[in-house]
């Protein structure tokens, strides 16, 4: 979602404990304090000393006027900003990059581990942007829907307002939701095939396996929570 391109991380980042320097040295220098932009070698060299960035390969480390060569990313390295064939690292726009792992070391995370993206928002973590240049305002409302049409678990409760801080009307209507409570035949197995919530969610919001954040409401005939 582009979600960390609009990022402040504010609060992260000052609570962030040792080992963020490396980081911040990074950002102070690739800013440019005297108004000088660092030049692809020195972008390198600093990226060289932090092996969050990049990780050199052991024995080619000579080739290339010294520079050291890209890696093929690590465990874990998916998040990180570095040579995971995503991310140019043939300008040197990386070495701005924040480091996901310690940007959001102190983010609140569900009971999988995952960023827990809606309570960041709501704690100011991050404060994303309505358009490119920050121009305008997200149109919220603040409206639940209560889908009943789940067996034995409990009830969906769709919240309007936790979506539209992100999301625009027409990100969802007409296309994927006509505007009108029940007119939508949404069961859970089109969402597991990605069709309704199913487009974002598993996707680019959180995964289907958290069953309580939408099975929230709990009514006669729904049991104890079993998955
Ligand atoms: C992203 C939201 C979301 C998540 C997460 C989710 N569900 Fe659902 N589920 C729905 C919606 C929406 C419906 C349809 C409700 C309606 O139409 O009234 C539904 C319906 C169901 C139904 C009713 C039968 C059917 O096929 O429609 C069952 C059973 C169900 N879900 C089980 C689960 C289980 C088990 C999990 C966790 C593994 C889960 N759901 C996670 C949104 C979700
Ligand atoms: C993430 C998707 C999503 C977004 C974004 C979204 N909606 Fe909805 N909207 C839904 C769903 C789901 C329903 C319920 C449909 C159903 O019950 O079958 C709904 C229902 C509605 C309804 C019908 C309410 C009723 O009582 O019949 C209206 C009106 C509506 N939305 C307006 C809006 C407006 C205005 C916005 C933007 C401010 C918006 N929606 C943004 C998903 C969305
Ligand atoms: C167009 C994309 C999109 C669709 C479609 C969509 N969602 Fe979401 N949903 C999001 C995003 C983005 C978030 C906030 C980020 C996150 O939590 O991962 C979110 C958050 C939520 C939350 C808030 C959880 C909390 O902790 O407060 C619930 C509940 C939810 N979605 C349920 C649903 C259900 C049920 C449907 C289908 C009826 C649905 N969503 C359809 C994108 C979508």
């Amino acid at each position: 979602m582009g979600v960390l391109n609009s990022c402040a991380t504010g609060d992260a980042q000052s609570s962030a404990p040792a080992g963020q320097n490396e980081a911040n040295e990074v950002k102070a220098a690739a800013s440019g304090d005297e108004g000088h932009p660092l030049d692809r070698q020195q972008a390198l060299e600093l990226l060289a000393k932090s092996d969050q960035y990049l990780n050199p390969i052991a024995g080619d480390a000579n080739q290339d006027s010294g520079l050291k060569p890209l890696s093929i990313p690590q465990e874990g390295a998916s998040e990180s900003p570095r040579n995971d064939g995503i991310h140019d690292t043939q300008t040197n726009s990386i070495a701005v990059l924040q480091d996901p792992s310690k940007a959001m070391a102190a983010f609140p995370r569900d009971r999988r581990n995952q960023v827990d993206w809606v309570a960041a928002l709501d704690q100011g973590l991050i404060q994303p942007r309505a358009d490119l240049l920050g121009e305008t305002q997200m149109q919220t409302m603040d409206m639940d829907i209560l889908m009943k049409n789940t067996q034995f678990m409990p009830w969906v409760k769709f919240p309007h307002l936790q979506h539209t801080k992100w999301l625009a009307c027409s990100n969802c209507h007409p296309d994927i939701f006509i505007p009108q409570q029940d007119a939508n035949p949404i069961s859970m197995n089109k969402v597991l095939r990605g069709e309704y919530c199913g487009v974002c969610h598993d996707k680019v919001a959180f995964a289907l396996f958290i069953c309580e954040r939408c099975h929230s409401v709990p009514h006669e005939g729904s049991g104890e929570k079993w998955w």
